[in-house]
């Protein structure tokens, strides 16, 4: 088949070598970012008198026809005609006939594919926005539903001080609002149209960019055409911000699939995002918790697939570039998928409260508590953890805990001590009392709910 770069070639290509080179099988998920992209730039080439307005007319109706059958699933794609680009030109000349070799006047593919990959990432972006809020409105409403639920706090893995399990929750939160204010920001750089760079050095051609950008809703232009045609940044640090989504997904996810387990209990998914055993009649799995976390390495490979890619790559377009697409709609459809699972598997798991309040109520998470009342009455805190270590020690070695000692071994200890240090020593009081700003105390958990439900209407 004739090539439509054919002209300079004398030889006959091969088609297994055709297959390596094309990018139809992946880059056809931009189709309707194509199409788009000449329906402008054919409205542009008419508005300056480049084309005349019946060519341009003949041109924009036969993309409509072509927009249509992609709607239909209508359109088939072959490698001979290599890429998204060439294949919809070559369906529009089989629509239209030669006036549609009209529509690549002044423009390259190379500023077409950027103008692409642009608008594809704008259109993931506002699905992937009302997603995060979604994900963090969950967060919000079952932290509101859990202020008074205590559960062990972990450094190390080991039990350190007990929290409101709403407070562990509204940690995720805050992680999930940071990257939707990353992928906000990632949007300015991705609102940035590249067509009209042409090649690489702009055209001869008395095109006006701005209208471009404006029929297609970019908020700006690239200044510089070689930049424009070679900037992959914007993709970057998309798969940057996702690659960061992920691991506070994967993190959440560890932690889930800790709290299901025999051992835990905490929680329970619910049927739809468990999966059971071939030969285990027993088992309910965290299937999907353990796959978000395994797609997290994913997402990490595209990143630093990507960056490897870009790394030395001379100005301008290189056919290396061609690489920059399977991450970048893998990574798309994997985040957009892993936060609806997320905010399903969040919102419908059964909690059992008795279960994480009763986890800090057989061990030594209140030790702080005890160096915290002797701080209180005077004694320095460096004294007091040294006074309480010993005691644990002991405590340990006659197999009680520090709920257990008798008032006067405490009064023999520290005379300072009165019979109000059991109150004190409560798990659920440990909570209670920890006002500080930004701490577990109910008062501000519950304004930090109250402040996330704010933000969240105010968005
Ligand atoms: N399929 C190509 C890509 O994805 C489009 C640009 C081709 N440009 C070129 N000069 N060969 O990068």
């Amino acid at each position: 088949m004739a090539k439509l770069w054919g002209g300079r070639f004398d030889g006959q290509n091969e088609s297994w070598i055709d297959a390596f080179g094309a990018s139809i099988s992946f880059d056809q998920k931009m189709a309707a970012q194509d199409i788009k992209g000449s329906l402008a730039h054919v409205s542009m080439l008419a508005h300056t008198g480049i084309i005349t307005a019946a060519e341009a007319d003949k041109i924009s109706a036969g993309l409509n026809s072509l927009q249509e059958k992609l709607a239909q699933k209508n359109l088939e794609f072959t490698v001979e005609n290599e890429d998204i680009h060439m294949n919809l030109e070559a369906y529009l000349a089989a629509e239209i006939g030669p006036t549609a070799g009209k529509l690549h006047t002044a423009r390259s593919r190379n500023d077409q594919v950027a103008t692409d990959m642009h608008l594809y990432l704008k259109d993931v972006v506002a699905q992937l926005i009302p997603k995060i809020q979604h994900f963090r409105d969950v967060l919000v409403e079952k932290a509101s539903e859990n202020v008074h639920t205590i559960m062990p706090g972990y450094t190390h893995m080991q039990h350190a001080q007990p929290l409101s399990f709403a407070h562990h929750l509204l940690a995720y939160y805050e992680m999930l609002t940071r990257d939707q204010t990353r992928f906000t920001e990632n949007l300015q750089r991705i609102d940035v149209m590249p067509l009209g760079s042409a090649a690489l050095a702009g055209t001869t051609f008395p095109i006006d960019r701005f209208f471009t950008a404006e029929k297609l809703g970019f908020s700006q232009v690239y200044n510089n055409s070689l930049d424009a045609v070679s900037d992959r940044d914007f993709i970057l640090e998309f798969l940057s911000n996702s690659a960061i989504l992920m691991m506070h997904l994967s993190r959440f996810c560890e932690e889930l699939i800790l709290w299901c387990s025999h051992e835990f209990q905490f929680v329970e998914l619910t049927d739809s995002f468990s999966t059971g055993s071939s030969i285990m009649p027993q088992k309910k799995n965290p299937d999907m918790a353990e796959l978000i976390r395994g797609k997290t390495g994913r997402v990490y490979g595209n990143l630093f697939g990507l960056l490897t890619v870009m790394k030395g790559l001379p100005l301008a377009y290189n056919k290396d570039f061609q690489e920059d697409k399977e991450g970048m709609f893998d990574t798309a459809e994997t985040i957009l998928t892993s936060l609806d699972i997320m905010a399903g598997m969040i919102d419908t798991m059964k909690i059992n409260k008795e279960q994480m309040a009763k986890a800090t109520e057989s061990d030594f998470s209140n030790a702080t508590e005890l160096a915290d009342y002797l701080a209180s009455h005077g004694v320095p805190f460096r004294e007091a953890h040294e006074i309480v270590g010993k005691l644990v020690l002991s405590c340990l070695k006659r197999g009680i805990y520090l709920q257990d000692v008798s008032l006067s071994e405490y009064q023999q200890i520290q005379d300072v001590i009165g019979p109000d240090i059991y109150e004190k020593l409560s798990s659920y009081n440990a909570v209670k009392n920890r006002h500080s700003y930004g701490g577990t105390g109910f008062s501000q958990v519950e304004e930090q709910v109250k402040a996330a439900q704010v933000q969240l209407q105010k968005e």
